[in-house]
C-alpha cells in the first residue's frame, strides 16, 4: 500500500514549529467518533490537521506540540492499551506504541490530560489551536487555561495570545509533497479504474445505484477504505442537480450519466467527474454540450502553471463556454458582453475547480492581499467545467433541456505547467463510445 512515510509527519511537525514564535505551543484533536444510531458507528476519519501533523489513526488523543522544549517538543494525549476494550474494538496503540510507532517524545493517557495539560501550557506566553472549529474542545482549552489563572496569586503564568493555527498549518498542506502527490497519484488510479467500470458496465434498466456499486467495488479492491466524499451518480435531468447525492434512478436509454466520486487513500482525496450516455452512443445534442465543456476543460489547463493566478483557469473555461453557447443558439449577444453580465451563470453556476488534498475541497486561502493567489508547484487542485440545462429553462428549444455534463480531472502544478493525475479515465467523445462499445 502506498502511503505517507513516518519522516514526513516529522518534518512537518517541525517545519510547523520552526513557523510558531518562541516559547509557544500548539494543541490539536483527534476527530471525535460520529454516532450513526444508536450504538452504531460511522466508520471513523481522522481530523485532516491531525492526521497531517501526526499519522495517528486513533481518536481520543491530543496532540501537543512545544518547539524548543528541553523534554521533547512533541507530546501525544491517547487511549491506553486495555484488553477487554481491544477484544471489542480493535488495537490500539497505548502510550508506548505512541512513543515507538509515531514519534513522539513524550506519550500520556488521554484520562490525565486535565492533570497534565494545565502544566504544559503554563508559562508559555502563546496558545495555537483550531480555534472555532471544534465547540467543545474550545470550552476544555479554556477550563484547562482557567486552572492556570486560578493559580496566578502562586505565580502560575497564564497565556496571554491565542491564535488560529490554520494560518499556518492550511499553508504548509496547501503545498504537496513528492510523498503527498506520490499518494494523490494512487488514489487517482484507483478512481480511473472505478469510472471506467462503471463505464463499461453502464446499461439502461439498471440503477444510478448500480453503478455506484462499480465504483465501491474498485475503491475497496485498490485499498481505498471510503469515498473521499459522497458519490455523485446522477442521470437524465438529475444531472443538472450539482450535489445529487440520491442515487436511485433507473437508468434510461438516450440519457447521460454524470458521476462524480473519487476515492480516499490515507486520507488523501480524488475528485473525478465523467459523463457518458447510458447506452453508449451520445447524441447530436449531446455531444455538442459535451464537446464544449471538454473544450473549456482544455482551456484551463493552459492556463495552470507556476505564476498563473487561481482564477485564470476558471476565467478560460466561462470564455469557452460562453462563446460555445452562443454558437450553439443557447445564448443570444455579444461574447464579452454575456461574460459581463453573468448571463452564462444560467448555464454554468459553479467554479471551475478548487484546491485538493486531504480534504476534497481543500485548505489554503484563494485570495492573498485581496488578489487571487498566484500558483506554485506543489499545488493541487480540479478543473471542473460544467454546463447544466435545466429541465425547466423555457428559453431554450426542447431538445436541450434535462442535458447536464462535467467533465473533472485533478491536477498538480509543476516546474512547466501541470500533471492531469486522473488521465486514465478515457473523456473524448470517440474513446468513450469505443470504451462501452468494447463491453457490449
Ligand atoms: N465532488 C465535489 C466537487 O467536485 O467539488
Ligand atoms: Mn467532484
Ligand atoms: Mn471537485
Amino acid at each position: 500500500m502506498i502511503h505517507i512515510p513516518k519522516a514526513e509527519y516529522t518534518r512537518r511537525r517541525k517545519a510547523l514549529m520552526a513557523q510558531m514564535e518562541p516559547n509557544s505551543i500548539a494543541i490539536l484533536p483527534a476527530a471525535a467518533v460520529a454516532i450513526r444510531n444508536r450504538d452504531v458507528e460511522h466508520v471513523y476519519r481522522q481530523d485532516s490537521d491531525f492526521q497531517y501533523l501526526s499519522g495517528f489513526p486513533e481518536p481520543e488523543a491530543v496532540i501537543v506540540l512545544m518547539p524548543g522544549r528541553q523534554h521533547g517538543e512533541y507530546v501525544l494525549f491517547c487511549r491506553e492499551r486495555n484488553a477487554e476494550r481491544e477484544l471489542w474494538d480493535g488495537l490500539r496503540a497505548g502510550t508506548e506504541g505512541a512513543i515507538r510507532e509515531f514519534g513522539a517524545d513524550d506519550a500520556f493517557p488521554i484520562t490525565d490530560i486535565d492533570d497534565i495539560l494545565p502544566g504544559l501550557i503554563e508559562g508559555r506566553d502563546r496558545v495555537y489551536s483550531a480555534m472555532g472549529s471544534n465547540a467543545e474542545f474550545d470550552r476544555h482549552l479554556m477550563e484547562w487555561i482557567n486552572v492556570i489563572r486560578s493559580k496566578a496569586h502562586l505565580g502560575a503564568q497564564p497565556p496571554n495570545e491565542f491564535v488560529a493555527l490554520d494560518h499556518l498549518l492550511h499553508d504548509m498542506r496547501l503545498y504537496k509533497s513528492a510523498a503527498e502527490v506520490k499518494v494523490m497519484r494512487e488514489a487517482a488510479r484507483i478512481s480511473c479504474a472505478a469510472h471506467v467500470r462503471a463505464m463499461q458496465a453502464s446499461r439502461a434498466g439498471l440503477y444510478e445505484f448500480s453503478l455506484e456499486a462499480e465504483l465501491d467495488y474498485e475503491f475497496r479492491k485498490g485499498g481505498a477504505k471510503m469515498p473521499a466524499y459522497g458519490s455523485i451518480v446522477a442521470s437524465g435531468r438529475n444531472s443538472c442537480i450539482l450535489h445529487y447525492q440520491q442515487n436511485d434512478a433507473v437508468l434510461k436509454d438516450g440519457d447521460l450519466v454524470l458521476i462524480d466520486a473519487g476515492c480516499e487513500i490515507d486520507c488523501y482525496a480524488s475528485d473525478i467527474t465523467r459523463t457518458w450516455p447510458v447506452s453508449g452512443k451520445f447524441s447530436a445534442e449531446q455531444k455538442a454540450i459535451y464537446e464544449i465543456v471538454l473544450a473549456s476543460q482544455e482551456a484551463a489547463f493552459a492556463e495552470i502553471a507556476p505564476n498563473k493566478h487561481w482564477n485564470q483557469a476558471h476565467e478560460a473555461t466561462v470564455q469557452v463556454i460562453t462563446a460555445g453557447l452562443v454558437k450553439l443558439g443557447l445564448l443570444q449577444g455579444d461574447v464579452d458582453e454575456l461574460i459581463a453580465s453573468e448571463a452564462y451563470k444560467a448555464f454554468y453556476m459553479h467554479r471551475a475547480g478548487h484546491w485538493l488534498g486531504m480534504d476534497v475541497h481543500d485548505v489554503g486561502e484563494y485570495k492573498v492581499g485581496g488578489e487571487w493567489r498566484v500558483l506554485e508547484v506543489g499545488m493541487a487542485l480540479t478543473v471542473e467545467p460544467g454546463i447544466y440545462i435545466s429541465p425547466d429553462n423555457q428559453t431554450v428549444a426542447k431538445k436541450w433541456r434535462g442535458i447536464g455534463v462535467r467533465i473533472e480531472d485533478d491536477v498538480v502544478v509543476t516546474k512547466q505547467g501541470c500533471e492531469i493525475l486522473t488521465g486514465g479515465v478515457p473523456k473524448a467523445v470517440a474513446e468513450i463510445e469505443a470504451l462501452m462499445a468494447s463491453a457490449r
